[in-house]
């Protein structure tokens, strides 16, 4: 079969002014990315306004800039929420989330530490074994020749799989996880529930679950992370329920879309460009590390980052105000041809190849990259192991949202 044809920067004819970052409708469009670099452009610091996004943001779309706006988070806050598209008000976004990937340091720092430790190169190479065996199984699952619809069948299982192993999941309850995780960041597409408070309340209902079984470890512990979290001690006292609960909800749903769009975005590249389908089949242990890296630059599975600012600030000539939220654009930053030699070929052999898919560095950078970058090589080589000829055969169906760059589904042939 040839290769679907697939133009991955078709021309824009947009203006710079009719670009509206804050429009979900914006990143269904093919010319995206051209709109993007317009931006960058001309534009590299501009306010965005619509409906969907209440009182409008300011777009950070260079990558210095994102860089110094994530190191910043004495005026570039994190603690009001980190999505744009919800008003922030006088406090959080969700109320009472307490989530660290919405807290500053040093809340942040101390929260982090009790996590972190399970995630170290160390902790994850440990994984590498039992990775490779849950993919193997899943891929096991299906036959040559067979079309199966790869987000669903194969992307979403492996991520949901590993978090849920990690922390302690029931194998029976993990279907209910995911589609909470589907509904907390599909809040903008129709088909996951669509509005802020249908993400919310999964938010929450993710919460109360990791609570009961934090509950059901502390008299029952096992080998696993919400056991060891059941178990801190701070001042003598267990971390409280909501805090547990936060801990929860943000690895669960951190841990499942991101990861899951990244390989569905590989599958795509895979397909459209055989070659170097071609020169990972051939090489598939070498190019491991660099392949996943491209693949999750490819895919800037999160379009962006909020922040709320929390001084007034002048900004290279832009007077921003205390209260003003910011969103800084991987999906921009990810293509800056300074940055990167042609930004829009796909190569797996780029080196160096330092994107801000995992965040622009700082106290936030993405505490499950090495997990991530893992999941994405060895499901590939396993897939391909098995299945040297799958390729999708239609373009992928993109969900509706400011900051997923989320797939629901791709048909392919294994
Ligand atoms: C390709 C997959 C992934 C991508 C693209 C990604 C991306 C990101 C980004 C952009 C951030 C925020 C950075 C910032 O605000 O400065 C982040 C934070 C985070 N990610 Fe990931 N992530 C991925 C996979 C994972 C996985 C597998 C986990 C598993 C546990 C995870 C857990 C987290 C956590 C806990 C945070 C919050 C860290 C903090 O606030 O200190 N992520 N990730």
């Amino acid at each position: 079969m040839n290769a679907p044809t697939y133009d991955p920067n078709p021309p824009t004819e947009l203006t710079v002014d009719q670009i509206n970052l804050a429009d979900p409708g914006f990143w269904l469009r093919d010319d995206y990315h051209a709109a993007l670099t317009l931006l960058r452009e001309h534009k590299p610091i501009s306010w965005h306004q619509h409906p969907d996004s209440g009182k409008g943001f300011w777009s950070f779309v260079d990558y210095d800039d994102i860089i110094e706006v994530t190191r910043d988070y004495e005026h570039f806050s994190s603690k009001y929420g980190i999505r744009v598209h919800h008003d922030h008000g006088t406090g959080q976004v969700r109320p009472g989330t307490g989530i660290m990937i919405e807290m500053d340091p040093p809340e942040q720092t101390r929260n982090r530490r009790h996590v972190s430790r399970g995630f170290t190169p160390r902790q994850i190479k440990k994984m590498e074994g039992y990775v490779r065996d849950q993919a193997r199984s899943i891929v096991g699952e299906f036959t040559a020749g067979q079309e199966i619809d790869f987000v669903e069948q194969i992307a979403a299982r492996l991520p949901m799989e590993i978090i849920c192993d990690i922390m302690g999941v029931d194998k029976e309850d993990r279907q209910y996880l995911l589609d909470l995780s589907n509904q907390t960041l599909g809040d903008q597409d129709p088909d996951y529930g669509g509005t802020p408070e249908e993400g919310t309340k999964a938010v929450f209902a993710l919460r109360e679950y990791g609570v009961a079984l934090a509950a059901k470890r502390l008299k029952d512990p096992k080998d696993d992370l919400i056991s060891e979290i059941a178990r801190i001690e701070e001042d003598g006292h267990h971390l409280p329920p909501e805090q547990i609960g936060a801990f929860f909800a943000l690895l669960i749903a951190a841990g499942n879309e991101t990861t899951r769009t990244a390989i569905t975005h590989g599958m795509w590249a895979f397909t459209t460009h055989p070659e170097q389908k071609q020169k990972f089949l051939e090489d598939p242990v070498g190019l491991e590390m660099s392949a996943a890296e491209e693949i999750i630059r490819w895919a800037t599975p999160l379009r962006h980052m909020g922040r709320v600012l929390e001084h007034d600030i002048e900004y290279k000539g832009h007077h921003m105000r205390k209260g003003e939220k910011i969103a800084i654009w991987y999906a921009a930053s990810n293509r800056d041809p300074r940055v990167f030699a042609d930004p829009f070929t796909f190569d797996i052999t780029r080196d160096p190849n330092v994107h801000q898919s995992f965040g622009g560095g700082g106290a936030h950078f993405c505490l499950g990259a090495n997990l991530a970058r893992r999941e994405v090589w060895v499901l590939f080589q396993e897939l391909f192991a098995r299945f040297p000829d799958a390729v999708a055969l239609e373009p992928p169906v993109r969900l509706r949202s400011v900051q997923v760059n989320g797939i629901k589904s791709l048909k392919v042939r294994l």
